[in-house]
């Protein structure tokens, strides 16, 4: 065969059918045009052209599939979409304006007045504030229960009850729920159960594996994974997304063209970026479980985790967010945060540079003082998003944290 043949060029994602997950991040949903681009292409057009009106009038009638305006779809968004949704065995991917736009639109399409959630405590504090303020001023009351307890799961569940929605591992605490057991009770109730797999990616975990119906993504942290692009995306079957994607092309929250094709090009390096941080994250915890101004570690790759096992049965790796406590309150927290030089002090996560945060007081900042406590934010807590540097110099810069607890 010689070259120049048209299916070396274009190749179908049949192709790729049962490929791992990290042929598909570099190879799943490129979408290549007639110039022969090796790398995705970027389409930044608010709308597309037609031959005629009448083509005009048949793409807008639904007689003719194509792009209309970017609202609606677009081909750098499609790419990304295609290539997240073949990551998370997913039928269908709707990219979005963000990560909390991705739960938004999965709420205003999937439920209505008078449908009631079940909420994990311990998730993204606005994700506590958009269920416990926003949906309920629509009428979808929220329950928040414990990520790790069952049986409290099950005592939550009403005839309303329509969704059970979950971060595993959490925010900031890194509790790992029981996803097989959730989702047998989110089915047996008829009711949808939501994953925001934003701290594994599907590298380490999918969840639609363990029945979950949908899986949420805050793409500005390790898809993008270098904290340039804010942006979300929702996966799953498409009797689900094709609601999702009814209610973003009519209320407006999609993703540009131009943080698509960052997300496009972050998934290429997703898998060797999730190991590196996976390593440096393991060796940090248990660096820090030795340290004698630290009181606790929260990671799931640790043995004194209570979900170590389960961590390890449903994840190929425990992630690089660590957390942990120091003795005494927020002074101490703060103290250590403004001792360290090196790691960047900034709330966002997934990213290959470090980042430090106190949830206290900025991401979990807004939550009532009895919904933190509940959550276990506590003020001498301290958040981690570990990232590639060399596992030493991060030692070095936390120890300037310590450091600062003495002087
Ligand atoms: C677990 C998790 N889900 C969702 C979000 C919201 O994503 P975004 O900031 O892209 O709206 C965040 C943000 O930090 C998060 O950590």
């Amino acid at each position: 065969m010689s070259h120049g043949h048209e299916e070396h060029l274009w190749i179908p994602e049949s192709d790729l059918e049962g490929m791992s997950v990290d042929t598909l991040s570099v190879r799943a949903g490129q979408i290549r045009t007639g110039q022969l681009e090796h790398s995705d292409a970027i389409f930044p057009t608010s709308s597309f052209v037609y031959g005629s009106a009448a083509q005009a009038a048949a793409r807008f009638g639904g007689e003719e599939a194509g792009n209309i305006y970017s609202r609606f779809t677009n081909p750098t968004v499609q790419a990304f979409e295609g290539r997240i949704a073949a990551m998370e065995g997913g039928e269908k991917a709707v990219a979005t304006a963000s990560g909390m736009a991705a739960i938004l639109s999965t709420c205003m399409s999937l439920l209505k007045t008078g449908d009631h959630v079940i909420c994990s405590r311990g998730v993204f504090g606005t994700t506590n504030v958009l269920f416990q303020k926003y949906m309920a001023r629509f009428g979808v009351e929220t329950t928040f229960v414990s990520l790790t307890d069952v049986s409290a799961w099950q005592a939550a569940v009403r005839p309303e009850t329509k969704m059970l929605f979950i971060e595993t591992p959490s925010n900031p605490l890194c509790e790992v729920a029981d996803m097989d057991a959730l989702s047998s009770l989110a089915h047996a109730n008829d009711a949808l159960f939501v994953v925001d797999n934003c701290f594994c990616t599907p590298i380490l975990q999918r969840p639609l594996e363990h029945g979950a119906d949908l899986v949420i993504h805050s793409a500005t942290k390790y898809l993008d994974g270098q904290g340039r692009c804010v942006g979300g995306v929702v996966v799953g079957p498409a009797k689900y997304l094709d609601e999702v994607y009814g209610f973003i092309r009519s209320a407006g929250p999609t993703m540009s063209p131009f943080n698509a094709w960052v997300f496009q090009k972050g998934l290429e390096t997703l898998p060797i970026r999730m190991r590196a941080h996976c390593d440096n994250a393991l060796e940090l915890a248990k660096w820090l479980e030795t340290q004698p101004s630290v009181e606790k570690v929260f990671y799931a790759g640790l043995e004194s985790h209570p979900q170590h096992e389960l961590a390890k049965k449903q994840q190929s790796g425990f992630g690089g967010m660590v957390s942990f406590t120091v003795k005494g309150g927020r002074e101490q927290a703060w103290r250590f945060i403004d001792g360290t030089r090196m790691i960047s002090i900034t709330a966002n996560l997934g990213d290959v540079k470090t980042t430090i945060t106190h949830p206290a007081t900025t991401t979990h900042g807004r939550l009532a003082p009895e919904d933190k406590v509940q959550a276990g934010i506590t003020e001498n807590l301290i958040r981690l998003s570990v990232g590639i540097e060399a596992i030493d110099d991060l030692k070095t810069d936390l120890a300037r944290g310590f450091q600062a607890l003495e002087d």
